[in-house]
């Protein structure tokens, strides 16, 4: 398959070459594959978004040009900050939800596997808003999304809302990442 082939040419050649210029094991093919992973989850946890929750349902709050805004920031910081975003949202009470549990585990796992290394790829690792543009769009959409789950008092359509939200998010966070893998 040519798609395999592709990989393993890259993993051989030019990915860990990129990798080890930086201080970091944690390469933008592993951070991909496993954003994969968690759109998968995601989207497999609670199938298609509820007819119940139709009403309640709200336009795209997602900026569709964040990721595009972060032109010269250092992929690693961008998916630092995105990535804790997430991990602390999932942190809120989740017991209304009737998701799969296995696999909403699972993509907390995943996120907090991401957020574990790319720690160790950003300098000091610390939690800290660069305060540049993208980070403020990212902070100000987030913040969005936890007033929804406080307001809706972390109701099962709330949390569909914030699922389908960060779908929609990971889908875009995956374009940047493939855009700034260097060939
Ligand atoms: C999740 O919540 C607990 C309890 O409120 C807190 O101690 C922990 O730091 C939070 N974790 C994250 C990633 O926000
Ligand atoms: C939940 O997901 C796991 C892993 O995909 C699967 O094995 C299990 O059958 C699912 N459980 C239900 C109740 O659908």
């Amino acid at each position: 398959m040519a798609v395999l082939k592709w990989l393993s040419i890259c993993l051989t050649l030019f990915c860990q070459g990129t990798a080890a210029s930086k201080p970091c094991r944690w390469t933008q093919f592993r951070l991909g594959k496993l954003n994969d992973v968690s759109i998968g989850l995601l989207s497999d946890m609670g199938g298609l978004f509820p007819l119940m929750c139709a009403e309640e349902n709200v336009e795209q709050m997602f900026p569709e040009d964040l990721y595009k805004n972060t032109e010269g920031e250092d992929v690693y910081v961008v998916a630092l900050e995105a990535m804790r975003y997430v991990e602390q949202l999932y942190n809120n009470s989740l017991t209304s939800v009737t998701w799969n549990k296995t696999e909403l585990n699972m993509f907390q796992n995943v996120i907090y596997r991401q957020v574990q290394n790319l720690e160790l790829c950003v300098v000091g690792g610390v939690w800290e808003s660069s305060g540049d543009g993208w980070s403020v769009t990212l902070k100000t959409y987030f913040n969005k999304l936890n007033t929804v789950l406080k307001e809706k008092e972390h109701s099962a359509c709330a949390w569909e809302i914030v699922r389908k939200e960060i779908r929609e998010n990971l889908v875009q966070f995956k374009k940047f990442i493939d855009s700034r893998v260097k060939l």
